[in-house]
């Protein structure tokens, strides 16, 4: 198992953004701790405020999300960052070479219930002929991101992550504080008999995925001819965690379930990191219609449809759209 620091220089990740990673780790393990004792601290439970996007705020969503910020915008490293939880983005350092797209704490229905949540991040070059206070300079497609990863806290603390070389694994190994290794090169089998969707919303999705999931439902005895089996955690860490161990399909369909909001998860800091380390895996992150780091993004907030995991699965899904 090999340290974080020296994995990334075999990796050719250039120093700076191995700082940026450092930084970020740092902020991480802060979080795993608050999130450890939160019942102890009193930070369980709500604020009375909402976030942009109209979700009511968790205490902890606010706790992670100071600390994230505080920490990246201190470092140097960065010339703006912006969150789930900030209505626009932040300035930092206008000589940052970086900026920073994050949710500081996916999955927060699962915090009451002390269940699995993470910290998503996506990392891109700063345009040098920008503003650090302009907003559009994270209007930039996930195939320019640079780093994307998430830290899982669930029974380890894990690091997944991609600087375009792979999708490795990483394990928080508290006896001397930092993160190892455990798995190179994670491959997420092309065929998968599992799928990863909130079933709650199947009379709101659109044909095609109404079929697709129908004939995944009748197993052995329908067209696809096998049983399918369903999981669904409600953090998009932890099931796209599942998918890029032992495979699967995730999706978050367009709906109709609130015309306002055809679309649930985030294309900045959701979408787009997940998709980067599913692809760095050999698998496939879609939309309906395309693939999702291909969207030219127009808006810090905008949501997407996600459809992703196991290749051959996912274009069997996608058949079902043609
Ligand atoms: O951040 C949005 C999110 O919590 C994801 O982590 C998760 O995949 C999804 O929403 C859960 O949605 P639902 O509440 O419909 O189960
Ligand atoms: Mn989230």
């Amino acid at each position: 198992m090999q340290r974080l620091a020296p994995a990334l220089r075999e990796d050719n990740v250039p120093l700076d953004l191995i700082s940026l990673i450092k930084t970020i780790l740092a902020a991480t393990k802060e979080i795993s701790f608050r999130v450890s004792q939160a019942h102890l601290s009193g930070l369980m439970g709500s604020t009375l405020d909402e976030n942009i996007q109209g979700e009511v705020q968790k205490q902890l969503d606010v706790v992670a999300n100071e600390l994230f910020k505080d920490i990246l915008l201190e470092s140097g490293f960065v010339k703006a960052i912006s969150s789930e939880e900030e209505d626009t983005s932040v300035a930092g350092n206008p000589n940052g070479k970086f900026i920073v797209s994050f949710d500081p704490l996916d999955g927060s229905s699962n915090i009451e219930i002390n269940s699995l949540i993470g910290t998503i991040f996506s990392i891109h070059n700063a345009q040098e002929d920008m503003d650090a206070d302009d907003p559009d300079m994270f209007k930039q497609s996930g195939n320019k991101q640079v780093c994307a990863g998430y830290v899982l806290y669930g029974p380890a603390t894990m690091l997944v992550m991609t600087t375009g070389s792979g999708t490795h694994f990483y394990v928080l190994d508290r006896t001397h504080g930092g993160f190892l290794r455990v798995e190179r090169n994670v491959q997420v089998p092309k065929d998968t008999q599992e799928f990863a969707v909130n079933m709650s919303n199947q009379r709101f999705w659109q044909a095609p995925m109404q079929n697709y999931i129908n004939d995944l439902l009748l197993g052995d005895t329908g067209p696809r001819g096998k049983n399918f089996n369903m999981r669904w955690i409600a953090a998009m860490v932890g099931d796209i965690h599942r998918v890029l161990t032992r495979g699967g399909l995730f999706t978050y369909p367009a709906d109709t379930k609130d015309p306002n909001k055809p679309n649930k998860l985030r294309l900045m800091y959701e979408a787009n990191p997940m998709s980067f380390l599913i692809e760095q895996a050999g698998g496939k992150a879609m939309t309906s219609e395309g693939r999702i780091m291909d969207i030219e993004p127009t808006d810090i907030h905008q949501r997407v449809e996600c459809i992703m995991g196991s290749s051959n699965e996912v274009d069997a899904c996608l058949g079902y759209y043609k």
